[in-house]
């Protein structure tokens, strides 16, 4: 384990911001996590995972800590399902993969989600019907405040829609460490539901699809659709789709009635953000070096050199325009540092 000073964080971000870390250490096990956090070097720590969710707005006057520990272990097995121990600087992707190798069922609707498993419980990772709740069985996470290891269970986790108790009451206290998934051997529960997915599924012809073919399928449309942080630097959703209450829902639907949206409880509807931003103009505009994706308004990409400021800004713009055209405030979903 050894520690770099004024280390860049342009490969360890998504965006690909070049932003550096005062003093930066890669913890392989959790005793190098303990080890690490009781360095003296700096009082304030930073912990980083796959970076896949952050927007750096600066260098970061920290010590930097990078969880890069890795490994998966089957933890028990009975007829029809299995469940898995995999730590935290696992790539979430490639571990999908290695389900679908397995045919281990259940996540194949989360192929191709940047950042790591480690990450994945904060904002319960989701998408096309599926969120990692529903396979999530506990994790473990390191309390800095007595570098102990606690077990937190599904329900401990408090999990919402891109939320979890590590974005609440428990923020910035806990380090996850590994997490505990139960997955399916056979008969797989497959979630075809939603309508990108059943259309591909036509178009090729399936009718009785394996979750290899669903992972195909999801990976088809968010290629189609979100671009790859390697081309292109991203952090996926930028915002959060706004949750609003029916009044502003009848106001909304007064002067828009095509506005798509979701029913998500008897007085709330969820709009999608990606819908509001391109009606204000926004999809795929470019900003200097930052800018609104072409296929997805909901997506802000560096061109190449934007700064995190420059990308803040504009996200900030989008944000005030929307609230503008059509009272509703969109908040991010990715972390701006
Ligand atoms: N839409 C537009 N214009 C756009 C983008 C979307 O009008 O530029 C409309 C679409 O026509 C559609 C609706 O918005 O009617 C929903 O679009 P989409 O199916 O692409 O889903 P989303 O709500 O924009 C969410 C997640 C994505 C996830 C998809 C699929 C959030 C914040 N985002 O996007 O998650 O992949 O559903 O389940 O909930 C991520 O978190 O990084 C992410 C990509």
């Amino acid at each position: 384990m050894t520690t770099e000073s004024y280390k860049s964080l342009k490969p360890y971000n998504t965006f690909g911001i070049d932003c550096r870390a005062r003093y930066f250490t890669s913890v392989q096990s959790v005793s190098e996590l303990r080890e690490a956090l009781q360095s003296p070097l700096h009082t304030d720590f930073f912990l980083l995972g796959g970076g896949s969710n952050i927007l750096l707005t600066g260098d970061i006057d920290a010590h930097v800590v990078h969880l890069d520990l890795t490994g998966i272990t089957e933890v028990s097995r009975n007829e029809n399902a299995v469940v898995l121990e995999v730590m935290a600087g696992e790539n979430w992707h490639e571990f999908v993969m290695h389900c679908i190798e397995n045919d281990f069922g259940g996540i194949e609707n989360l192929s191709l989600i940047p950042g790591n498993v480690g990450t994945a419980p904060i904002q319960n990772i989701g998408a096309y019907g599926v969120e990692l709740k529903d396979v999530f069985i506990s994790c473990k996470a390191l309390d800095r405040s007595n570098l102990e290891e606690k077990e937190f269970t599904a329900s401990e986790c408090q999990f919402g829609y891109r939320d979890s108790i590590f974005k609440g009451t428990a923020k910035g206290r806990y380090v996850i460490t590994s997490v505990q998934l139960q997955l399916t051997t056979e008969n797989h529960s497959k979630n075809t539901s939603y309508g990108a997915i059943e259309s591909w599924l036509q178009e090729h012809n399936i009718d009785d699809p394996s979750i290899r073919d669903i992972s195909n399928a999801v990976i088809a449309i968010r290629q189609s659709k979100l671009p790859d942080p390697k081309v292109l630097g991203n952090s996926g959703s930028f915002f959060k789709n706004p949750v609003i209450d029916l009044n502003a829902f009848r106001k909304l639907k007064l002067n828009h009635p095509e506005a798509p949206y979701y029913e998500v409880s008897p007085t709330e509807v969820k709009i999608p953000a990606g819908w509001l931003i391109e009606h204000s103009g926004f999809k795929g505009k470019r900003f200097g070096e930052a800018g609104v994706h072409d296929r997805q308004a909901l997506v802000l990409v560096n061109h190449g050199n934007a700064s995190g400021s420059e990308i803040w800004n504009l996200a900030q713009e989008i944000q005030k325009k929307v609230k503008e055209d059509f009272d509703i405030l969109i908040e991010p979903e990715v972390n701006v540092i």
